[in-house]
């Protein structure tokens, strides 16, 4: 009897939740079929947190099993899309539904449709709800909507200016020939990814906050003991993000927690007085009349400032709390993508003995005799078209993030090729990247294959003289309506940072090929062409999803770096 009890009891809740998920699944079926689009049912959400953290470790085992589950293991991974690229829309068309007994996740590879929810960016949102988590300091550009993210965008716009494009664009170029000098030291390099982290954090340190250092390499800076700095708190906390923010920061301080929980804490504590102290320092010069630097930081309290007085209007400024919510954005959303690009960018350049002669013939026209470090930025970037094309190849098949909408609370009508669709209210809309930028409809033949001269058209005669040459080649764009390429975004919430991002990708390319060149190490028995051929194989099979896409095992690109 009372075992009986036991058993009820246990057995009951989760029965009740089996019935529930399949009654949640049959209700999403049901509005989904509507659409009138393909639907692919799926067992788990893939926003399931707990579910994201454990699937790549359960689906191995239901492959093995011989039957059945084919949907399940193929798509209800995160990442899955990485490793289909356009084969589901091959099969399925243009746009297809994952039905969940979550939400509804409609999956769409069709430029103009995409072009057109970019276009109506108060019907098609940011499912903000999904990102509160990223308030930590405070609200910010990146979980605001509507009006609240118009008075973000608007001040933040400011900031992310020409005057500090060439804060990167220095900080970029000295950071590489650091970089360099590091690895010429070295007999092999296998911290690609670690230093390109470095490279990255310090040139947001520059741009961000007009702190400059020196690069080290990996091994130089496992040794280095700092004080408890800005770079190093900003360090812990960009490296531990997910339990802050899965806990929030006051959280971590609790005395049960394991100590590095209580060190990063510490780091949330130093990086917010830091931020405070410039925060105090800019207003007081502010209101000195003093002229500032052009830092996101400063130009951030300025506009916000400047905002304020301008209108006599509180309302049209951004509050402190604000100020350093958006700063913490930027580093978020602007130092792993970057730092995983170039490290995407490196392994896939070392590959490529011809693009490297490629874009160091571009570099040494553009330089001549002059010194980079020391360069004009606005003279001088626009005219490396070919360094500029090798960030874009970089990040259309290793795109680091990708971009969720939400139908919000209405039905939306969206037209797909032909056909008009209503889309049900609270369906996710995931721009099917991996699909759209790979799909031979948009890049022919040869999509899969990382070739950055697919980005530059040359109308350039029988001409043989290089400057001839390069003078007469274009970067290549997309029609507005009609673009595929979305790893920066596109339409009002584009990626602010996507011009910082690539003048530090070039930037990092002129240190590096000026004098230089890298190759894989040869293993026993291998000659280059092997070398270089199982290392584009390495790079492709190691590219997975953590929080961004990245090398799963970045210690297995093993490169030498030597003056050409
Ligand atoms: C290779 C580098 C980068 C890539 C591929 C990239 C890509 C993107 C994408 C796709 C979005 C839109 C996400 C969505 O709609 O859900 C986005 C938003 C954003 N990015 Fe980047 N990003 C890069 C670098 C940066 C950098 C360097 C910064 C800052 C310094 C930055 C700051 C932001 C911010 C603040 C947002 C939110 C904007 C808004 O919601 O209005 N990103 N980025
Ligand atoms: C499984 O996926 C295929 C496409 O690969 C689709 O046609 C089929 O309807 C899906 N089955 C279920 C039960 O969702
Ligand atoms: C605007 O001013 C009011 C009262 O002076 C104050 O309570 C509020 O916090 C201010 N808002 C901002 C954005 O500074």
């Amino acid at each position: 009897m009372t075992i009986q009890l036991v058993q009820v009891a246990f057995i009951a809740p989760i029965l009740g939740w089996v019935v529930y998920t399949i009654y949640c699944l049959l209700v999403n079926y049901y509005e989904a079929r509507k659409t009138g689009l393909p639907l692919v049912i799926l067992p788990i959400d893939s926003g399931n947190p707990l579910w994201m953290s454990i699937d790549t470790r359960v689906l191995p085992f239901f492959r093995r099993l011989p039957f059945g589950f084919k949907n399940f293991t193929r798509f209800n991974w995160r990442g899955w899309e990485i490793e289909d690229r356009y084969r589901a829309h091959q099969e399925l068309g243009d746009a297809f539904i994952f039905v969940t007994p979550g939400k509804n996740w409609l999956q769409i590879c069709n430029a103009e449709a995409v072009a057109d929810i970019f276009a109506r960016k108060g019907e098609f949102t940011r499912p903000t709800e999904m990102l509160e988590m990223l308030n930590i300091f405070g609200p910010n550009l990146g979980t605001t909507e509507g009006q609240q993210w118009q008075r973000h965008r608007k001040i933040t716009a400011t900031c992310f200016n020409e005057n500090n494009n060439e804060i990167v664009w220095h900080e970029s170029i000295r950071q590489a020939t650091g970089m360099v000098r590091y690895w010429t030291s070295k007999s092999s390099i296998n911290s690609v990814a670690d230093d390109t982290r470095t490279l990255s954090l310090h040139v947001m340190s520059g741009a961000g906050f007009g702190k400059s250092y020196d690069f080290r390499g990996a091994e130089d800076e496992a040794t280095a003991q700092d004080s408890a700095s800005y770079k190093d708190s900003l360090k812990i906390i960009l490296d531990n993000c997910i339990p802050l923010v899965a806990l929030g920061p006051n959280n971590l301080n609790k005395w049960w927690l394991p100590q590095s929980w209580k060190e990063l804490y510490r780091a949330t504590v130093t990086f917010r007085n830091y931020m405070t102290s410039v925060y105090e320092e800019e207003k007081k010069s502010v209101a000195d009349g003093k002229k500032g630097s052009n830092n996101l930081m400063t130009s951030l309290v300025r506009a916000s400032a400047d905002a304020i007085s301008g209108d006599g209007n509180n309302q049209s400024g951004l509050t402190e709390q604000e100020i350093y919510g958006n700063i913490f954005v930027f580093n978020f959303a602007g130092h792993d993508t970057t730092a995983n690009t170039l490290a995407f960018g490196i392994a896939l350049i070392a590959t490529r003995p011809d693009v490297q002669n490629w874009i160091s013939e571009e570099i040494n026209a553009v330089f001549g005799d002059k010194d980079p470090v020391t360069s004009s930025y606005v003279e001088l970037f626009p005219r490396l078209k070919r360094c500029l094309a090798v960030a874009y190849e970089t990040v259309r098949l290793y795109t680091p993030v990708a971009i969720v909408k939400s139908t919000g609370p209405e039905p939306r009508p969206l037209q797909i090729g032909d056909k008009i669709h209503v889309l049900p209210p609270d369906t996710m809309i995931i721009p099917s990247y991996s699909a759209l930028h790979t799909h031979p409809r948009y890049w022919g033949d040869n999509s899969l294959d990382w070739e950055p001269s697919r980005w530059i058209t040359s109308s350039a005669s029988s001409s043989t003289n290089v400057d001839d040459i390069l003078a007469s080649e274009l970067f290549f764009e997309f029609s507005k309506s009609q673009n595929p390429f979305i790893a920066w975004s596109g339409g009002a919430r584009v990626c602010p940072g996507r011009k910082f991002s690539q003048v530090e990708f070039v930037g990092v390319l002129v240190g590096l090929f000026r004098r230089h060149r890298i190759h894989p190490v040869r293993l026993a028995g291998e000659d280059d062409a092997t070398a270089r051929a199982r290392l584009r194989a390495l790079i492709h099979k190691d590219a997975g999803m953590k929080l961004l896409l990245q090398l799963l095992h970045p210690e297995h690109v093993n490169l030498v770096c030597e003056e050409h």
